[in-house]
């Protein structure tokens, strides 16, 4: 493919990858003596579904990426077919494999249990773990997804009318908007830190200086027109992300590059590998500390030859990021199917329920394998998903002050919810609604103590 072939498809696909997380499957198997190789053995382990299909169950329904006018669908992945399906009752089906739960929603008294030893448990996210404590210490399988979006079929504003809007309308050279003052990143602590040095504008509720104008106020519009346009007034745009985890970069950051500007950005360790260029973005972990990034970017503000440098992204021949390419190229979480041409936004659900049934599909036929011939075919392993799947380190400082790590109290909470539905789904539990009296005691035991 020609460079102009891959400009024209960058400029029309185009990016962005986002928010993140998601997931493969974690199981555990607190109904199978064996711990180490549940379902060792396929007749104890998993009913005969004879010729059916796995199923899927969606069990946070609302993504189901399929018409809900019919009651299953039949999907073909690279390893075979599954049905999938929102219809509940199909729980104990005997061909029943997998359900599949959206992060944010996810509850532990809203499980389907009891917990077979083949059900499979998908967890799909999207958010940092601020959005469910709890997945800080669930275990999570970590998949990427993306999102493609278009950052350079609107120009950047020229640097010359952004330098007369700072002498004209005394704008700074930095805007910030932010509405959650107390995050996993502490990013809140840096920013105040950083507005000691250079001048922000910062118009959100965190460490707010000045005022919205009233035409964009208000969280809907924040998506308008009219807000990109604002923001592209201004020379850096503040891309500090509410948690620091591998895979998790948010509008946030693709948000600059849309509108035109230099984001200067706090989150992922792997986010350089995502950049247009090696000259698009100033990332915050290159800086000693905030005085010196302070510094850098007074000097770009001055520096109209190689403040443009940075905007060059805007030009497609000058994205020249092999990977970023490769991955707008192959997209391997796309899918295709008819349902696609109507429900666009669900691909990348789609593509995770592929990721499923490919493994629910592998499953069986290792446990056929072994089954057939056991001592020449090992069991299947267990696939349990760990803290490393999610890559979301526990919450520190984003500079060191002498302040403490801010655990809230929902931090500390989802620490309890998450050992109190592992003792659930140990001892067995058939109804997930007795989760709080039985197994949380959220009435009798205090987080409080948990606090430090
Ligand atoms: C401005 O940046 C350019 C490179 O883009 C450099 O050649 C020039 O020396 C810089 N000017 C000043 C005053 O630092
Ligand atoms: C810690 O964070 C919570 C919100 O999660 C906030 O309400 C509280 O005021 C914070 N505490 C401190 C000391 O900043
Ligand atoms: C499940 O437990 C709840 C109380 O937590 C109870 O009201 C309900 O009847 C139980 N359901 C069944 C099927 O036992």
């Amino acid at each position: 493919m020609n460079v102009k072939e891959t400009a024209t498809r960058i400029s029309t696909l185009i990016l962005f990858f986002c928010v993140l997380i998601c997931s493969g499957t974690f199981d555990e198997s607190p109904m199978v003596g064996d711990d180490t190789n549940h379902c060792s053995d396929d007749e104890k382990c998993s009913p005969d579904a004879k010729d059916k299909k796995p199923i899927l169950i969606w069990w946070t329904k609302d993504l189901f990426p399929h018409d809900r006018t019919y009651k299953y669908h039949e999907i073909t992945c690279k390893k075979g077919a599954c049905v999938t399906s929102i219809d509940r009752a199909l729980k104990n089906d005997p061909a029943t494999r997998a359900f599949v739960f959206y992060g944010t929603d996810l509850r532990a008294d809203d499980l389907p249990l009891p917990r077979k030893p083949w059900d499979e448990w998908a967890l799909f996210h999207e958010e940092s773990p601020k959005n469910n404590w709890m997945l800080t210490y669930e275990d999570a399988l970590s998949h990427f997804i993306s999102d493609l979006r278009d950052w350079t079929d609107s120009p950047a504003m020229p640097v010359e009318e952004k330098n007369r809007l700072q002498n004209e309308k005394g704008l700074a050279p930095i805007v910030y908007v932010q509405s959650d003052c107390y995050t996993p990143s502490d990013r809140e602590t840096y920013m105040k830190e950083l507005m000691k040095h250079i001048s922000i504008d910062s118009y959100g509720r965190c460490l707010n200086n000045r005022k919205m104008p009233d035409e964009i106020d208000g969280f809907i519009k924040l998506h308008s027109p009219e807000y990109y346009k604002f923001l592209a007034q201004y020379k850096f745009n503040i891309a500090f992300e509410n948690a620091i985890c591998n895979d998790y970069m948010t509008e946030k950051l693709f948000r600059p590059f849309e509108v035109g500007a230099i984001p200067v950005v706090m989150g992922s360790p792997l986010v350089k590998d995502w950049m247009p260029n090696e000259k698009s973005a100033i990332f915050v972990n290159d800086f000693k500390h905030p005085k010196d990034l302070a510094e850098f970017i007074k000097y770009l503000d001055s520096n109209d030859t190689e403040y443009s440098e940075y905007m060059k992204y805007k030009d497609p021949k000058h994205i020249t990021n092999k990977f970023l390419h490769k991955m707008l190229e192959e997209r391997p979480w796309r899918v295709l199917g008819e349902w696609d041409k109507v429900n666009f936004g669900h691909r990348m659900y789609a593509d995770f329920e592929c990721h499923i049934c490919d493994r629910v599909i592998e499953r069986q036929e290792a446990l056929r394998a072994h089954k057939s011939d056991p001592t020449k075919n090992p069991p299947p392993p267990p696939r349990m998903a760990t803290k490393e799947h999610l890559e979301c380190p526990e919450p520190t400082v984003s500079l060191e002050t002498g302040k403490k790590v801010n655990k809230s109290l929902n931090y500390w909470e989802g620490l309890y919810e998450a050992r109190a539905m592992k003792q659930m789904l140990l001892a067995g539990e058939t109804n997930t609604t007795k989760f709080q009296s039985k197994y949380l005691k959220r009435l009798t035991d205090k987080y409080d103590k948990w606090v430090v």
